[in-house]
């Protein structure tokens, strides 16, 4: 068995894939209201080459954690095979999905039937008109819905991703806590960072973790969780001395890049070694072609061992990378 070691001796073991760059929500922060320029079909990997791929990474690359994402993955019709297909591999890995919950309420039963072990769901807002207003679709109810049907299937902890937004939600930092402690979700507040399609994001403008900290200082009393963070990106805090948690995801102000353990597989099969990566490995091609598992297996190793050392992006010469966040997978 091979590890995908990079020079600077951090191994992923996390493996994050995206199943499809479209998505039926469009956040002011992700994308422009007119959508984007999808994937072609025919470059999207289909069911049998996304789970091919995923189990050179589990059998031959030490990969322990699966973890779906998009675009919106739940918009992907073959899901629920693809989890049980992953779920059936050996050693079986953990799998989880991070996903908007639109439509969750009818899959959720299915997807823990399947194998899925649990869920992250992003939202920013318990108001209904704020929600519109970022998301540009009206549809909060149905995403609450998602999260409760969520719950109810097991697929738990349920973790709720929480971006804010100057002058749009981020005076609601308590309000979406103290709905999440009392529904029993684990909220993360999230740093925004330059990966929208628009290319709008300022530094200067972002929310920063010290901010979101004054907001919940006004109400609560932060902690810091007595667990280990290990690679995880959030910081969790107890909150008014626990159990309730809320957790911190400062990528921009406080990167955790140096734990890294995580690579990924874009919808058309291409391996990213970081969000940020100024390159990608094209996998699709060589399966199309035939490659071997062992093959595809070092043509893997080979796109990480390069990987940089962090995202860079308080660098002079930062770039944002030329795939948005949506189509690299969240
Ligand atoms: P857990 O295992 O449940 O903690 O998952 P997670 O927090 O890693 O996954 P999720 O998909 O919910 O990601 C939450 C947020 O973390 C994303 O919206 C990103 O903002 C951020 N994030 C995820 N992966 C990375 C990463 O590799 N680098 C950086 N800088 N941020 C990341
Ligand atoms: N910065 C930080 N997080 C982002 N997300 C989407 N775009 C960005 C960004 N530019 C979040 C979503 C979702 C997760 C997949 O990524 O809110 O929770
Ligand atoms: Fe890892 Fe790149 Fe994210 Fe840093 S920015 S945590 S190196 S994926």
């Amino acid at each position: 068995m091979s590890t995908l070691t990079d020079t600077f001796g951090r191994t992923a073991t996390d493996l994050r894939v995206s199943l499809t760059d479209r998505c039926n929500l469009r956040c002011s922060y992700c994308m422009p209201a007119e959508g984007l320029d999808w994937l072609p079909d025919d470059s999207v990997l289909s069911d049998d080459e996304v789970v091919r791929l995923i189990t050179v990474g589990v059998e031959r690359l030490g990969i322990k954690e699966v973890r779906f994402t998009g675009g919106e993955p739940l918009v992907r019709r073959g899901l629920v095979d693809i989890v049980a297909r992953t779920a059936a591999l050996a050693p079986r890995p953990e799998i989880s999905l991070t996903t908007n919950a639109l439509g969750l309420s009818r899959n959720a039963a299915a997807l823990a039937e399947a194998g899925l072990d649990r869920i992250n769901v992003s939202l920013d807002t318990v108001r209904a008109e704020t929600f519109a207003t970022i998301t540009r679709r009206d549809r909060f109810h149905d995403v609450v819905a998602g999260l409760h049907a969520a719950r109810d299937a097991g697929l738990g902890p349920v973790k709720i991703n929480a971006v804010l937004l100057r002058g749009i939600n981020d005076d609601q930092a308590p309000e979406l806590l103290r709905w999440a402690l009392a529904e029993g979700f684990e909220l993360r507040f999230i740093e925004q960072m330059p990966l929208d399609a628009q290319h709008g994001w300022r530094r200067d403008t972002m929310v920063t973790a010290d901010e979101i900290f004054a907001h919940l200082d006004t109400e609560f009393d932060l902690t810091p969780a007595a667990e280990p963070r290990g690679s995880a990106p959030a910081e969790l805090f107890a909150v008014d001395g626990g159990p309730g948690t809320v957790g911190v995801i400062a990528s921009v102000t406080r990167p955790f890049c140096g734990d890294c353990d995580r690579v990924r597989l874009t919808a058309d099969g291409q391996v990213r070694n970081c969000l940020f990566a100024r390159s990608e490995s094209d996998l699709r091609t060589s399966l199309r072609e035939g490659a071997s598992d062992e093959e595809l297996a070092e043509r893997w190793v080979a796109a990480v061992v390069g990987k940089r050392p962090g995202h860079g992006i308080d660098d002079p010469s930062f770039l944002q990378p030329t795939r948005p966040m949506s189509a690299i997978g969240g």
